[in-house]
């Protein structure tokens, strides 16, 4: 891998380095609009971040500043208009690193035709979990997040609630067990109990030393789970913020 791809810091061999689990640097997304794509939408500005690993970091950003994009540039699955990143020191679409990576989607999609338990069962095929050991993983992700083995077995997830489905993406996103988890609104569509859960499944990952990178609109949900995060702007990341007082003083300033 030549050093272009990685991240400085990690290229210069410090210790400090090493720990960087996601790194940005001056990443930008234009999107081309318009019947004649002559129409630019400017999702991401200049965005630059550096998450230490076993961090727990939340982006918090009203709708539409860029976190989404954020994530799918840093997961691979949209090209950045310019920029670098790397994910646990390699350059992303790695496919190593991506066997390390676990992702819940904004708005997961899943086969609509079948049951949470086939879907789970093909995820940890493609995570090559040995077959003997499918079973007994799925079981305890079901139990972590909360969702029947009967409805997991029984029903198809066209017949999921919004939280069902939450759920299931949950339980996909961490079947590899990750090192780095990438969760897009992971309370979105979930009851009183579900975000409970949801945020005591968080938690345990941070006490297991996981970085989690997740988005979210919602102060409360940021500042009981995450240890540093960031008031995102439209397009534009803020510098880092890992205090309430930054907050505060962010607010007071606009
Ligand atoms: N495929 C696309 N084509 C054109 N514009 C897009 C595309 N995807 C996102 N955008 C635009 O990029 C901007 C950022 O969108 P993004 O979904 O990243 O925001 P977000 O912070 O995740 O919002 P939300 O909180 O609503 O989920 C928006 O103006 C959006 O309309
Ligand atoms: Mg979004």
């Amino acid at each position: 891998m030549s050093d272009s791809h990685v991240n400085p810091a990690i290229a210069s061999g410090s210790t400090e380095s090493t720990s960087i689990a996601v790194w940005a640097d001056r990443l930008n997304k234009t999107y081309r609009t318009g019947f004649w794509l002559n129409r630019k939408v400017e999702s991401l500005k200049d965005c630059s971040i550096a998450v230490p690993a076993g961090e727990t970091f939340g982006l918090l950003g009203p709708n539409g500043a860029g976190k989404t994009t954020l994530l799918k540039i840093l997961l691979g699955l949209v090209q950045p208009t310019s920029g670098r990143a790397t994910i646990l020191g390699r350059s992303i679409g790695d496919q190593g690193v991506r066997q390390q990576v676990g992702y819940l989607p904004e708005n997961p999609y899943f086969y609509d035709y079948l049951t949470g338990w086939e879907f789970l069962g093909l995820m940890a095929q493609l995570f090559e979990i040995p077959r003997s050991q499918r079973s007994q993983r799925i079981l305890q992700l079901l139990e972590w997040v909360g969702l029947s083995v009967k409805s997991a077995k029984g029903k198809q997830m066209r017949q999921y609630s919004k939280g069902m489905l939450q759920r299931v993406g949950m339980a996909q996103a961490l079947i590899g067990n990750p090192e780095v988890i990438f969760l897009d609104e992971p309370m979105s569509g979930l009851d009183p109990l579900g975000r409970y859960q949801m945020r005591e499944i968080i938690l345990a990952l941070k006490a297991q030393g996981k970085t989690i990178f997740f988005n979210s609109h919602i102060l409360n949900d940021v500042e009981a789970i995450a240890i540093a995060w960031r008031f995102w702007h439209r397009a534009s990341c803020c510098v880092p913020e890992r205090s309430m007082s930054c907050w505060e003083d962010r607010r007071a300033t606009g």
